[in-house]
């Protein structure tokens, strides 16, 4: 019996740099830079969140009253909300101000008083002047993909730089206990694609994320939750999703909207996995 040679030259980096530029789930203003979260779109994202998964997320990170969290890419404060709750301090950051603009909004009448809103994009955040030097708990939830663009104006031209081990080697520096959350389970757009006879350029997934860290020395632990109701699928948000991302045509999207309502009662019954990589800093 032979055995084929693993291939152990792979740089998982590049393959996570090269996926991400070419993306389709990523929106494009028309001078090519990324599209903010407006207020509105916030407010729907914050309506369909899930209690269960920052219960869960708050017992698992097990953060006491004496210790503070960073939030990065917190949205409109699923979770900044909620720990500031059960934690001494929580700093949200997030690129979007239409997001910052509703976890405020949602601060005032809960009397939270303990939360610092940064409104930089990860990569540009200087640690020590934006944020602190040290924090107990560092959470990238369902943010990871995008926390390592930078984008740069070069003669009027817009471009983005995408760096995944900058943005958690920051994470790392920063944090005591690191966690990155991300979407599991089944991958119902390649099919999609298929039937719409275009190429299928995903977001890269856990697998690529996990050996990029293993290529930095980081040997995280892993978990699954899984939650019965799932957080937003229902057709009038994925309209707005493709109208925002504008990467398909009005027939196009007829179609994907016919396929999402024939495999909608599929989706309701499939349960919300959700994956967690998380990894002490060892340096601390
Ligand atoms: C899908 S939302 C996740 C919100 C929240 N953390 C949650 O778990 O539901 C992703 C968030 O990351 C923010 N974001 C995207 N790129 C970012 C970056 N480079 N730096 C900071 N925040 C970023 C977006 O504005 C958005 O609010």
């Amino acid at each position: 019996m032979t055995h084929k040679t693993l291939r152990t030259d792979t740089d998982w980096h590049e393959l996570w740099q090269d996926m991400m530029s070419k993306c389709y789930a990523i929106a494009y203003d028309k001078n090519g830079r990324l599209k903010q979260w407006s207020v509105s779109q916030a407010k729907d994202y914050l309506q369909y969140s899930n209690p269960e998964y920052y219960q869960a997320l708050i017992a698992l990170t097990a953060v006491t009253a004496e210790e503070s969290v960073l939030d990065i890419g917190c949205g409109p404060g699923v979770l900044s909300l909620p720990f500031s709750k059960v934690a001494k301090t929580v700093t949200a950051v997030d690129s979007a101000p239409g997001m910052l603009e509703v976890l405020c909004e949602n601060m005032k009448p809960q009397n939270l008083r303990n939360i610092t809103c940064v409104n930089k994009a990860w990569r540009t955040v200087q640690v020590g002047v934006d944020i602190k030097r040290e924090y107990d708990v560092v959470i990238s939830s369902n943010s990871i993909s995008l926390l390592g663009v930078r984008e740069q104006t070069i003669n009027g031209k817009t471009s983005q730089d995408w760096n995944l081990v900058e943005a958690l080697s920051k994470m790392t520096q920063v944090g005591k206990r690191v966690y990155v959350t991300f979407r599991l389970g089944g991958d119902n757009d390649s099919e999609l694609f298929r039937l719409l006879g275009k190429d299928y350029q995903p977001h890269p997934n856990h697998i690529i994320l996990y050996n990029v860290l293993h290529q930095m020395g980081i040997r995280p632990n892993f978990e699954v939750l899984s939650f019965a109701k799932r957080r937003s699928d229902d057709s009038a948000g994925l309209l707005k999703w493709l109208d925002w991302i504008e990467k398909f045509n009005s027939e196009e999207k007829e179609a994907i909207m016919k396929h999402h309502a024939e495999n909608e009662r599929n989706l309701l019954d499939t349960p919300d996995l959700w994956g967690i990589f998380w990894w002490k800093n060892t340096n601390r």
